[in-house]
């Protein structure tokens, strides 16, 4: 088995209810921050950790992502034409080497951990990362590559952490662990959304994790959890014991682009933060502050 994480999983299978109507026909991970959709920076930030292929689950509004990830040979040759040349290498940046991009169907929303397994032939027997695209995070270096540099010190399985307010713990997958020495945890357990008051921590799970295939099997038993689903955290909690796992309090800033205010905070955050849109956006800001608007 390598010791390289070479694969990612993308799921993109959800009904991101929340975002309805938005996502009615498109999945949430397509919706814009600033000027690229979200799946744009879990793909970034995938390559930049070392990634080399690319394997999404999807659900309803497949062929969006397809296309924002294909050639598109009109658009190039337009673009060439009217000699926007910054616009052609932003779009030739998101292609992928042929053969590096796959697709599987998730039938039925049934879960995170069920659209995981479903990517189990694709994966095979090696290590590989998993990316929610609607967390959103902005760090100096990119939190795939944090959990890379962790992983090949440490192996097993890594999972990046976050501190919540206590009374948010019940939204979130949950981390028992050792006393931290740094940023890298052992994780004891893991228990997803539990009930008010019954949190271990209020250390939180967020989306991306490198793990190894042994989950595939904890999660062809089907059990449900939380919700009905079938849970990506309970399978991982079932193996906690057996292999190491390590919590990574990562360094960077998160957004919940799951969330209205999260998604609106994140488009603020990355517009304050260009060069070219933030003395524009802190203008705005700044006259909405007046209520002048
Ligand atoms: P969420 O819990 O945010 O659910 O999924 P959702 O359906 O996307 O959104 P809401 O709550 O209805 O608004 C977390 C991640 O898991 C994926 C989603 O696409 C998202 O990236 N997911 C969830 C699947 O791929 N399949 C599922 O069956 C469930």
């Amino acid at each position: 088995m390598t010791n390289r994480v070479r694969k990612a999983i993308f799921p993109v299978g959800g009904m991101g209810t929340r975002f309805l109507p938005a996502t009615k026909a498109m999945p949430k991970e397509m919706l814009p921050v600033v000027d690229r959709p979200l799946i744009q920076y879990a793909v970034d930030e995938a390559r930049a950790a070392g990634i080399e292929q690319f394997i999404f689950v999807t659900g309803r509004g497949k062929s969006a992502i397809e296309d924002h990830f294909d050639r598109s040979v009109e658009l190039e040759a337009s673009l060439a034409e009217k000699e926007k040349f910054a616009k052609l290498d932003d779009i030739r940046e998101s292609l992928f080497e042929p053969g590096n991009i796959a697709y599987v169907r998730q039938q039925e929303p049934l879960g995170l951990g069920h659209a995981v397994w479903c990517a189990r032939h694709l994966v095979g027997n090696e290590p590989f990362a998993v990316l929610l695209a609607d967390d959103l995070i902005k760090a100096e270096t990119p939190c795939l590559r944090q959990m890379v540099d962790v992983f090949e010190t440490e192996g097993g399985n890594v999972i990046a952490a976050m501190e919540v307010p206590y009374e948010q713990t019940s939204r979130y997958g949950i981390i028992d662990s050792d006393e931290a020495d740094g940023r890298v945890r052992a994780v004891t357990g893991l228990v997803e959304k539990p009930a008010r008051g019954t949190a271990p921590s209020n250390l939180a799970v967020i989306g991306r994790y490198i793990l190894t295939p042994t989950v595939f099997d904890e999660l062809e038993r089907g059990e449900t959890g939380a919700g009905g689903e079938i849970q990506l955290t309970d399978a991982m909690a079932r193996l906690i014991g057996r292999q190491p796992f390590h919590g990574l309090a990562f360094e960077g800033r998160r957004f919940d682009c799951g969330d209205k205010l999260g998604f609106l905070e994140a488009n603020l955050a990355f517009a304050l933060g260009r060069e070219d849109l933030g003395p524009g956006a802190r203008e705005l800001l700044a006259r909405m502050g007046e209520g002048s608007e």
